[in-house]
């Protein structure tokens, strides 16, 4: 039997946007050629010629459709229009409201519209009636910014119900890695899973090797708000619970990353966090250590989901879809149709 792709691409299999600066070309053409969906990071800030230098650069890598994830929180126009011109298959949006007039542009440029919801229903009726492409929606499982207390178990059928007569794919994500949780994600409705976590821990991403082998060695994560308060607030975030994590975890609220000690420095998207900024680190930034990033590392965030401690070992992106898919298959012949 064969699971079906979703939006035109071979797999439902979403590699999602990973920021600031993790999903890079390498790894989102090692997904697209394995027939995924390879979504690029856009850097928060406006820097169109970058972000059309990132796209080119994916397709010298590979000839497979891909897309590109836009935080709406952040700047972010100049780099829209960017990312429509360049005709890429997918824009993924995250944290703000999906308008009526970005979805029209897209599809003017034919580019799919796919938003990612974490909070309640009423924004996801709305995306959908504005005619969005398909809908991710992620459980409070879900590593990185994730605001939504609901997980993807109790969500997920909700938000099926309610695009349920629209005929557009929905997409689980929070704490998927595997096979299981693959199907179980199918049983409950949807026609794609998304996996952020799973994809960091991969040979192609472009996080620091430290902060890979910290999701093989460590099982636990935590729901949180003391990184990055000051640049983007309100913004909840699931990290790894390291022992740096552990020793701040009650951070008095009045406190944020501003006066904090330089701990590190990085390269974003090859400037700091915005052209005004140096690309110092300060102790509780919200900014994940990165290939490039200096320091100690022991005390940066590092964004994780709930399921990480099944993660393994460390594996080629195209990997990850293929066993994903094949899995999957085998598992459903297994555990569905009684084969031995
Ligand atoms: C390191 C990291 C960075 C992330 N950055 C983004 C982002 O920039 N935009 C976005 O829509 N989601 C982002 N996410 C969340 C994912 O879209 C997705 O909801 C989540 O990873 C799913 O849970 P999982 O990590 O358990 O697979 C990020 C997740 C991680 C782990």
């Amino acid at each position: 039997m064969a699971l079906k792709g979703i939006l035109g691409f071979e797999h439902g299999i979403v590699q999602a946007p990973l920021g600031p600066d993790i999903s890079g070309p390498e790894l989102v053409a090692a997904v697209a050629n394995a027939g995924g969906i390879g979504l690029l990071r856009c850097p928060d800030w406006e820097c169109p010629d970058y972000v059309r230098e990132m796209i080119r650069k994916t397709k010298t890598l590979t000839d497979k459709p891909f897309g590109m994830g836009v935080v709406l929180a952040f700047p972010h126009e100049l780099n829209v229009k960017t990312i429509l011109e360049e005709k890429v298959a997918v824009l993924q949006l995250y944290w703000g409201e999906c308008s009526k007039e970005l979805v029209d542009d897209a599809h003017s440029a034919g580019v799919k519209v796919v938003p990612q919801f974490h909070i309640d229903l009423a924004p996801t009726r709305k995306a959908v009636d504005v005619g969005v492409d398909a809908i991710i929606v992620q459980g409070h499982e879900a590593g990185g910014h994730v605001s939504g207390k609901d997980g993807l178990f109790s969500l997920l059928p909700r938000v099926v119900d309610l695009v349920g007569e629209c005929d557009i794919p929905v997409i689980a994500a929070g704490g998927i890695v595997d096979a299981r949780g693959y199907v179980a994600a199918l049983s409950l409705g949807a026609q794609g899973v998304c996996l952020g976590t799973r994809f960091v821990a991969t040979h192609e991403s472009y996080a620091h090797p430290i902060y890979k082998r910290k999701l093989i060695e460590y099982e636990k994560t935590e729901y949180t708000d003391i990184f990055g308060r000051a640049r983007w607030p309100g913004a909840p975030h699931r990290v790894l619970e390291t022992p740096f994590f552990d020793d701040w975890r009650s951070l008095p609220s009045h406190e944020n990353e501003v006066d904090q000690p330089v701990i590190g420095r990085s390269t974003i998207h090859g400037v700091g966090m915005s052209p005004l900024q140096e690309k110092e680190i300060r102790r509780f930034a919200g900014t994940v250590p990165n290939m490039t990033t200096t320091g100690d590392l022991e005390s940066m965030a590092m964004y994780a989901g709930q399921s990480v401690g099944l993660i393994k070992e460390i594996l080629p992106a195209g990997e990850v879809v293929k066993s994903l898919v094949e899995e999957a298959q085998l598992l459903i012949l297994k555990k569905f149709n009684n084969v031995a």
